[in-house]
């Protein structure tokens, strides 16, 4: 049976602030899918959130890219953005920057992760979901569980994983897209994917063509060319069997890493992972929240979810995070913590330069 997982995701205002979203705006993704789901459109649905963030993830059969799917996320973040509205929520419809729906909702401020596969005899997924960062963040994870034998034992003892896995990245700055093999070329890989801003990974491949993982890796300032908010980044992993078991996709985040993102999206901040419950991001608007969904697919239901970063193996991660948060916090408005200058979110740079522009005098 092959099925399309669509995981369509948009911030369409926060409560209070940017921390969290609002019972209310979820109620109505839920009434709206609902709706989807009883017209059979969808075949499952599940709602949730990360921090600000209403996540759609879905269930069906129409394939990636689907115009009558992303139409019904388009609509369901509209009626959600009223809500919003209503409440006075904090940057209402704030990821939606087109005025009505064009054919594919990638370009018109919503991110989307997809991928169609055949549903295997059993098919546990585990969807990843980031507030306060952009799409370059799971490159790391994706490196460590796909790449990496001090993450993922299965690369060295499981024969059906031994042969590795092909990555395509993406440079975002140039509209391109290349494949690497590995472990053959984890080191040309890395020079790339090292830099995640500009080259985020959008999806992983078994030597023999099947999906693996698929992330989101739209740019928000690149659409409205202006900041307008994170691109708060999601991404789907297909676990056990000819892919790494739950545990070796869930390891990455036990170690806290560095993230482009944070208060007003122009810092350095450590990733934390959390339940859904605690996505809440609070301290100067942070730290960067990560959470994982995880379900087994039946029939293209979707049993679950099973909230892995609630448990308490993960409290070791977000001490250690807090622990980076004051480090990093240390420095204010100085890098590292800020962003380097070409890739703040927002600056007043051309601004205060103009004004001073006579009092520069040659060295
Ligand atoms: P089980 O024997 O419980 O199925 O565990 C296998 C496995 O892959 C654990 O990572
Ligand atoms: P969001 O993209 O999560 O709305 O973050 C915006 C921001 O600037 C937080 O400080
Ligand atoms: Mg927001
Ligand atoms: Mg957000
Ligand atoms: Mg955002």
């Amino acid at each position: 049976m092959k099925i399309t997982l669509s995981v369509i995701k948009a911030d369409i205002g926060g409560f209070v602030g940017h921390s969290d979203s609002h019972p209310e705006c979820l109620c109505e993704a839920d009434n709206k899918l609902a709706k989807a789901k009883q017209n059979d459109l969808i075949i499952d649905y599940h709602v949730t959130k990360c921090g600000d963030d209403l996540q759609l993830i879905m269930t069906h059969q129409k394939g990636e890219n689907n115009t009558d799917i992303h139409e019904m996320a388009w609509n369901t973040f509209v009626s959600c953005t009223e809500v919003a509205k209503r409440l006075k929520l904090y940057g209402a419809g704030q990821d939606l920057l087109a005025d009505a729906f064009s054919g594919n909702i990638k370009g018109m401020g919503p991110g989307a992760a997809e991928m169609e596969f055949e549903e295997r005899i059993s098919e546990p997924v585990v969807i990843f979901m980031a507030d306060k960062t952009s799409s370059g963040a799971w490159n790391m994870p994706l490196y460590k569980m796909f790449a990496d034998p001090f993450n993922t034992i299965g690369l060295v003892i499981a024969e059906n994983m031994h042969q590795g896995f092909k990555f395509e990245v993406h440079d975002v700055k140039d509209s391109k897209k290349i494949i690497f093999s590995t472990p053959e070329e984890i080191y040309d890989m890395l020079v790339f994917i090292g830099a995640p801003n500009r080259y985020p990974v959008k999806a992983v491949y078994t030597r023999n063509g099947e999906i693996a993982a698929s992330s989101s890796t739209q740019k928000l300032a690149f659409i409205a060319g202006r900041y307008v908010g994170k691109d708060d980044p999601v991404c789907i992993v297909r676990c056990q069997g000819a892919f790494p078991a739950v545990g070796e996709v869930l390891e990455p985040f036990a170690t806290p890493y560095l993230v482009e993102g944070w208060m007003r999206g122009s810092h350095w901040g450590p990733i934390m992972p959390t339940g859904v419950a605690d996505s809440l991001p609070t301290r100067f608007d942070g730290p960067p929240r990560v959470i994982a969904q995880g379900f087994q697919l039946s029939q293209g239901k979707l049993v679950g979810p099973r909230d892995f970063f609630a448990d308490v193996s993960y409290d070791q991660a977000r001490e250690m995070a807090n622990k980076m948060a004051y480090m990093m916090r240390q420095h204010g408005p100085f890098e590292p913590h800020r962003l380097p200058l070409d890739e703040m979110e927002y600056t007043t740079m051309p601004q205060v330069s103009r004004k001073l522009a006579e009092r520069f005098k040659p060295l």
